[in-house]
Formats: structure tokens, sequence, C-alpha cells
């Protein structure tokens, strides 16, 4: 799944650059939406993100395109491979500028795990 969001003004931190935590969000947030798109009706949370590791800085005016694919499905998880690329929106050159590992785990209405498939078949 491809999605894309545009980094505005309120995104940045007080250097100018983007807020990292703010990343950290929209990656689980379309992440999430992915997960939801594959197994629909089922429900999930977020239980780990892998290495979160910032080296490069995302300057004002980008366009981020957030590239989640599914790494791996266990019993009552599933993991998505997250890599961010970003380009000034005046701009078509790609740059990649983060990635990470985000794991998802199945709960039922009370909050407790439960196997995806074993629902998945009834
Ligand atoms: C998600 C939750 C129900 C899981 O219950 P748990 O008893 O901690 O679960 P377990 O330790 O047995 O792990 C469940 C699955 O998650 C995986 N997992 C646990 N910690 C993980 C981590 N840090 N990274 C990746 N996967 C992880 C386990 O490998 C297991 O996968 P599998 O069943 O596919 O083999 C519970 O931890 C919880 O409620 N967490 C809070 C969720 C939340 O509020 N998220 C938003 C945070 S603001």
């Amino acid at each position: 799944m491809i999605s894309y969001k545009l980094v505005m003004p309120e995104d940045l931190n007080h250097y100018g650059f983007l807020f990292g935590g703010k990343m950290l969000m929209w990656i689980d947030e379309i992440a999430w939406i992915a997960v939801s798109d594959e197994f629909p009706g089922f429900n999930f949370v977020t239980v780990g993100m892998s290495e979160v590791t910032f080296k490069k800085s995302v300057l004002p005016k980008s366009v981020l395109k957030f590239d989640v694919r599914k790494k791996r499905e266990g019993t009552t998880s599933v993991t998505y491979h997250v890599d961010v690329f970003r380009r000034h929106f005046e701009e078509s050159e790609e740059e990649h500028v983060f990635h990470t590992d985000i794991t998802f785990v199945r709960v039922d209405q009370d909050g407790q795990k439960k196997p995806i498939r074993e629902t998945a078949q009834e």
C-alpha cells in the first residue's frame, strides 16, 4: 500500500524540520489502515515498532511517500515493513529517509489477543 502526506508548518519542530513523533504517528496510522484493509472486521492494536533511527531530516515543503509492505504473519500478530521517501513538492526526485517494521496484534472486544486465522476460517 502506498500513501502520502504533505508536511505542513504545524508538523515541524522548533528547528524547522519534521518532528520525529509525527513521522511515527503517520506510520502507525497508515500501517493500521493497511492491516485493517487486509483483515476487514478484525480489531488490531499496535504492539511495537522495530528500529527507530532518524538519519535524515525532513525539510518543510516535503511530500512524504509511505510504502507499506506485509513482512510476516504470526499467530496473533502481523508485521509490516514501512519505507518512507521524501521529495520537495515542486520536484520529482525521491530520497529514502526512514524505515521500520511495525507489528499489530489482533484483539477481541476486551482487548485480549486473538489468533488471526482461527476466526478467519469460521
Ligand atoms: C497487544 C497485546 C494485547 C498483546 O498481548 P501480550 O500478552 O503482550 O502478547 P504477547 O507478548 O504474547 O505477544 C503477542 C504477539 O505480539 C508479538 N509481539 C509482542 N511484542 C512485540 C514487539 N515488541 N514487536 C513485535 N512483535 C511483538 C509476539 O511475537 C506475538 O506474536 P504471535 O502471536 O504472532 O507469535 C497487549 O500487549 C496490549 O494490550 N498492548 C497495548 C496495545 C496498545 O494499547 N497499543 C497502543 C499503544 S499507545
